[in-house]
Order: structure tokens, then sequence, then C-alpha cells
């Protein structure tokens, strides 16, 4: 037998030996059990072989030295040249299948879409014997040679020896006894860096979510201060209602009824303070931890309140909201801040995605035809929601939204609520490109 070396792969998926590794050639051989051998390693004595021990010896190097840390790329290139250099008149090849990975659910019916799976070929040619190792029939990797053995070595990928050799015929022949324990060695390999590569990913998803956890907390303890202001706002604004009644009254009493541009001007401070008091108590309600209670709502009560919440972040986006209601609404059972910061999530994200000029929010509800459900649509001319991220939205640090700009939290909360409520809710495309969020209530009986 020549000499073996170690291993380029060329672009066309041929390993190719380049230097010289010796690999020791003594006539040294050990009896060792042979077939039949299992996946679980369980060997079972039934006849005796005699192998060299120099092949026993380099895969048993083999094995310790996998590099699993290196992927699964790296574990086959590794052991094709590994059983290269232990038989280097043989031509060693391996076909490698990755697992299909998990498939966005996108069909209706929530069955996962088939997801195909590339395979990767690996071809370890004798020096000089290239030309035996071009072409494929679709069984085998090494048609130039006279026997070819395929072993598997997970669900699907496979290991492959090639010679002109009638040995490889035979199951009890000691290349055979090698070969088979290569391929075992092989699919451990695999398993193991399959199992790094999963936990070095959790790991970084880990890290991840732990910043968003931060963020999110930063942001909470930010709304809890907001909310502190605001209530300090109360009294201040209290005495300016209070002592602008006061001032109109007093000009009222004078003779004349008063100067009708001061009682105009007054009638303005008055009514600006009431709807910022209003606003202000209505914050307050909303930071305060939810009673839990459910007790009949207005949803279009709610949805007022959100829009005045969210008046800020709309005017910033010259927004118009449309407000299509029905005539007369049932009530729906549920928590009113709860609702409330629905709808505030889903207006928020509708103004960030909108154009910074010409923003349009259209808000329209309706009853089921069987008036079991009062239907809500929050409809934007934003840039709309990619089609296969229409579910992932609602899952906990889903955004995509750079620089630390969200959370991921908002839909997630918002689903939640709804689900508390009995209630659904779905994404869609609308008409204009927008993003279209349509929310089922069940109404209360
Ligand atoms: N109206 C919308 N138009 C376009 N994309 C949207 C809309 N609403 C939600 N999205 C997409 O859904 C993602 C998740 O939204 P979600 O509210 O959960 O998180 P976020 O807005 O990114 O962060 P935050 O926690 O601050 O709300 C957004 O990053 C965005 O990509
Ligand atoms: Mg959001």
């Amino acid at each position: 037998m020549s000499r073996s070396a170690p291993l380029d792969q060329d672009v066309s998926g041929i390993v190719r030996m380049t230097t010289g590794v010796p690999v020791s050639e003594g006539s040294e051989r050990v009896t060792v059990s042979s077939v039949p051998i299992s996946r679980e390693s369980v060997v079972s004595v039934n006849s005796a072989v005699d192998v060299e021990a120099a092949w026993l010896d380099r895969l048993v190097v083999a094995a310790c030295e996998m590099p699993v840390a290196e992927g699964e790329t790296a574990i086959v290139q590794f052991m094709v040249r590994s059983l290269g250099e232990i038989f280097p008149d043989c031509g060693v090849g391996a076909c490698l299948v990755p697992p299909a990975p998990d498939a966005p659910v996108s069909s209706p019916d929530m069955r996962p879409a088939p997801v195909p799976v590339e395979q990767q070929l690996f071809k370890y040619i004798p020096e000089g014997e290239e030309r035996r190792g071009v072409g494929m029939d679709p069984t085998r990797l090494f048609p130039g040679f006279a026997y070819e053995r395929v072993l598997n070595v997970d669900e699907a990928s496979t290991l492959h020896l090639a010679t002109d050799d009638p040995e490889l015929e035979d199951e009890d022949s000691p290349m055979m006894h090698v070969v088979r324990r290569a391929a075992l060695a092989m699919g451990r390999g695999l398993g193991l860096a399959r199992g790094h590569a999963k936990a070095t990913s959790d790991a970084r998803d880990l890290r991840a979510l732990n910043s968003h956890m931060v963020q999110a907390e930063k942001l909470a303890s930010l709304g809890q201060i907001a909310a502190g202001v605001v209530h300090e706002l109360n009294n201040p604004l209290t005495s300016i209602v209070a002592y602008t009644d006061w001032l109109t009254r007093k000009q009222v009493q004078t003779p004349g009824g008063g100067d009708p541009d001061s009682l105009e001007r007054l009638r303005r401070i008055g009514e600006s303070a009431s709807r910022i008091l209003r606003f202000t108590r209505d914050l307050v309600t909303y930071a305060r931890p939810s009673s839990e209670v459910p007790v009949p709502v207005s949803l279009h009560t709610v949805i007022e309140q959100a829009l005045a919440f969210c008046e800020h972040v709309l005017a910033q986006h010259g927004a118009q909201v449309q407000r299509r209601f029905v005539e007369s609404v049932p009530a729906v059972r549920g928590m009113h801040e709860q609702l409330i910061q629905v709808f505030v999530n889903l207006f928020t994200n509708a103004c960030h995605a909108m154009p910074g000029e010409g923003g349009e929010l259209i808000v329209r509800t309706e009853v089921s035809p069987d008036s079991l459900r009062l239907v809500v649509y929050v409809e934007d001319n934003g840039h709309g929601i990619a089609g296969d991220q229409l579910t992932q939205i609602f899952a906990p640090f889903f955004t995509t939204k750079v620089d630390g700009r969200g959370t991921g939290l908002g839909l997630s909360i918002v689903k939640n609520i709804m689900d508390n409520h009995g209630a659904e809710i779905r994404a869609e495309r609308a008409d204009n490109g927008g993003a279209r969020f349509i929310l089922s209530f069940p109404v209360q009986v």
C-alpha cells in the first residue's frame, strides 16, 4: 500500500493528498471481535478477525481528535481524511445531509412547509488515481473502482469506501471491520457537533434575551418615573382650572358682563387645562397595576383613550386618524387598562412604520354577522410586515427595530392580553401595502 497524506478539498468537492504524513506500516496484527456492532456500540463476539494494529491505532486517534467544535463539515472532512490515511489505495467519500431545520409555520392549516436541505459530497482519491473519482452514478461516488460499500452514518448521511479488492465484499473482512467502526465514530461525531452548535446558538440567544430584558426593565422604570411626574402635575392643573373659573365669574360680575376678549382667553385656558387634567388622570389610572377584575367595557371609549395617549407620536408622523365605528357597539367583558395597552401598542407600532409625513391610521369596528363578536381593524399605510413574519411578530423579543429602539415585547404583551380576554388577534397585509391587525372580541352576553 502506498503512503497517505493530508487532504485538501477543491471546488468539485474532491479531497486530495498534498504532503506526506506517515502511518506506521508495521505488520503487527491484533485479533478483535467481529461483526455485528450496533449503533449503541454493543459488540457481540461472534467470531474473531485479525486487523492491522496500525489501522485501529489510527481510527482510535481519529475518534479522539474529531473537531467537534468546528461543525459537521469539519467532522466529515476529518473522518474522510483519516480513513484515506488508513486505506491510501481506496477511494473514500461521504455524503453529508444535515438535518432539516425547523420550518416556519406558514400555511393556514399550521403544518410546517418542507424546507429543502442541501447535501455535501466529500471525496478522497489516491494520488495518481484522480480519473477514477470522476463522475458518479446515483448510488456510487466512485464508479471507477470495482467495488464500493456505502454505510449509513446517521438518518441520511453516508460513508463510502471503494477499491478493486474483493475483500470489500466480505462482511467479516478486516477492512469492513474498520470501516463500520469509522462510520459509527463519524455518526457520533456529527451528533456531538450538532449538539455543540445548538448549545452555542442557545447561549447566544440567551445573551441577546438578557440584554433585551435589561432594556425592558429600563423602560419600565422610566414609565414609573413618568407616571409619578404626571401625577405631580395634577395639583397645579386643578388650581389652574379652579382659578380660571373664579376669574371668569369675577369678569362676568363686572358692569357690562366683562370684557369679551378676556372671557374668551379665560375659556381657552380653562379648556386646555381641563383637557390636560383629564389626560393625566387617565394616564395615572393606566399606569396603575391592573385590578384584574373584568367588567363591561366599551371598546370605543378604550380606543379613544388610547388615541389620546398616542396623540404626540401620531402628530410626529403627521398621521390622520380615521374612525369608522359601528353605530351601536356592544360591551365586551375585560380589564379596561389592559385593553388600552393593546391599542396603545398597536397605534405606536403603526406610527413607527409610517412614512415621516402623510401617515394614515384607520380604526374600524364591526359586529360579526352572528352578533357574538366585536371585530376591530387597525390599519396603517406604513412599510407593512413581510409575509414570513406575520406570525413571528407575536413572539417575545422579536423586533426589526435596530439600535435597541424596540424590545420586541409590545405585541407579545398584546397577544397575552388578548388570550386573557378570550379574544384573537392576527396580522395581515393591507391593500395599500401597510399592516392590518384584526382583533376579534367575544361580546358580553
Ligand atoms: N404596524 C406595523 N407595521 C409594520 N411592522 C410592524 C407593525 N407592528 C409591528 N410590526 C413589526 O413587529 C415587530 C414586533 O413588534 P413589537 O411591538 O412586539 O416590538 P417592537 O415594536 O419592535 O418593540 P417594543 O417592545 O418597543 O414594542 C416590530 O419590530 C415590527 O417589525
Ligand atoms: Mg412595539
